[in-house]
């Protein structure tokens, strides 16, 4: 096992290429399982989580290459339609396919994810939704067995809660379902966005991209014609360095992002003091004179992202003041607090709250990585600790973060992956 050892008081410089999304390249890879071409995808980010979706897709009979950001890969060749356990259990997103495989072979098996460290994560909406539009489903031995034989029919479905993952399989298998789906509260994510535009790429009526209610019109079965695209900047990656940058006083720039996906967190930054100039597709931050507290409240887009809250905290505890924030999406999100305590930080928890009391003194501490948002907050803490912070159980950071040691060491961190 790895784990970081990262110097403290660090100030940064320079610029950061932003990778691709890893939670858009994860529905778009099982999207290809509707593609009657070979697809050519580039800007994809090379982290385990996408090695593992490619695995499982291999295992279902798919062929791929992975080389340069760029992935080749032809479904047309899979020929079966069971996810098993052994690759479902390493990554909760691989319920994906769920959606692709179903409305394609009319029947799938498809391991129930497990929880996480962040909340037990039930995929009840997705089952419910595919039930309504004809699927027989049956939950044995761990694994969701799904079956329609005579395809998805369109219908209406209205989301009792938004979930991204659950409107992306949805919006996939409506993708092939037999007349007009309309869903009713969908997940309004840049991610779940980039899906529909692919699907529509591919021939596929969408009405309503980007907005909470889809009026999808099915292929009847067919496979479709999707033509090749390009991964949209990871938003939650860049909202990272923000903070980084913002964290260490530092003046930086972030390439390859769309400011658009960041609004919600560029003005909570501008509203803590810092000030940020944007172009196309750079952002660049500047030093804060006073790092002001903050309230953060958490939720779906274009709300605040839950994915940035445990970052936001870490930068909280060096403004002076009390700041607030709220986790509104998941029940279990604050795996960071005891190990950012434990280096300094006077963070009180009560139900989905967090008090934050700044400015705190923070010193360099061995911490736990428990998931892969919450590792990053370790890494900004570790940036202004005093002190080397040493990080361990970092392959939660390898799930979602490209070249995460090259970035910053290139930004002039001093920062390093040693073996345990
Ligand atoms: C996606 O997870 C992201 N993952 C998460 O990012 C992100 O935190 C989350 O959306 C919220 O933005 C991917 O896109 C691969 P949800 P997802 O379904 O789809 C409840 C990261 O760090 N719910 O939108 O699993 C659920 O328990 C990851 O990159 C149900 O009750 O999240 C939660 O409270 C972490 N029943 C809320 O909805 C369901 O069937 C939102 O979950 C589905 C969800």
């Amino acid at each position: 096992m790895h784990y970081l050892a990262i110097k403290g008081k660090q100030k940064l410089s320079g610029s950061v290429a932003i990778s691709g999304a890893k939670n858009a390249a994860l529905p778009l890879l099982a999207l290809t399982l509707l593609s009657k071409r070979k697809l050519n995808i580039t800007n994809i980010p090379e982290v385990a989580d996408v090695k593992t979706l490619l695995q499982l897709l291999t295992n279902l009979g798919a062929v791929s290459t992975c080389k340069d950001n760029t992935v080749d890969i032809d479904a047309i060749s899979v020929n079966s339609a069971c996810a098993n356990y052994d690759i479902v259990r390493k990554m909760r997103a691989s319920i994906l396919v769920l959606g692709p495989l179903l409305a394609r072979f009319g029947h799938c098996e498809v391991s129930l994810p497990g929880g996480c460290a962040i909340g037990q994560r039930p995929i009840d909406l997705h089952l419910k939704a595919l039930e309504k539009r004809g699927a027989v489903i049956e939950i044995k031995q761990g694994y969701v067995l799904a079956k329609a034989p005579k395809g998805l029919q369109g219908t209406t479905i209205i989301f009792d809660k938004v979930t991204v993952t659950g409107s992306e399989n949805i919006i996939m298998a409506a993708a092939l379902a037999h007349g007009t789906t309309t869903l009713v509260n969908v997940a309004k994510e840049p991610e779940v966005v980039q899906v529909c535009e692919v699907l529509a790429s591919g021939g596929v009526s969408i009405e309503g991209i980007g907005s909470s209610k889809l009026i999808i019109k099915g292929s009847g079965g067919k496979l479709l014609d999707i033509q090749d695209f390009s991964v949209i900047p990871d938003r939650i990656e860049a909202g990272t360095y923000l903070c980084a940058g913002a964290i260490t006083k530092s003046k930086i720039t972030l390439k390859n992002v769309n400011p658009k996906h960041l609004e919600a967190v560029i003005l909570k930054l501008e509203q803590m003091g810092f000030k940020i100039d944007e172009t196309k597709d750079t952002l660049t931050i500047h030093p804060a004179e006073k790092i002001l507290p903050s309230d953060i409240e958490t939720s779906e887009y274009p709300g605040f992202p839950t994915d940035l809250q445990a970052q936001f905290m870490a930068l909280c505890t060096q403004a002076k003041g009390t700041s607030i924030i709220d986790e509104r999406l998941f029940e279990n999100r604050f795996m960071h607090v005891s190990e950012l305590s434990r280096m300094g930080s006077n963070i009180k928890l009560k139900g989905h709250s967090a008090t934050v009391e700044g400015k705190a003194k923070l010193n360099a501490a061995d911490v736990m990585a428990t998931d892969l948002r919450a590792s990053s907050a370790l890494i900004l803490a570790a940036l202004v600790a005093d002190g080397t912070t040493k990080i361990h159980r970092i392959y939660h950071l390898d799930r979602g973060y490209e070249n995460l040691e090259g970035k910053f060491s290139k930004l002039g961190a001093h920062i390093e992956r040693l073996e345990e």
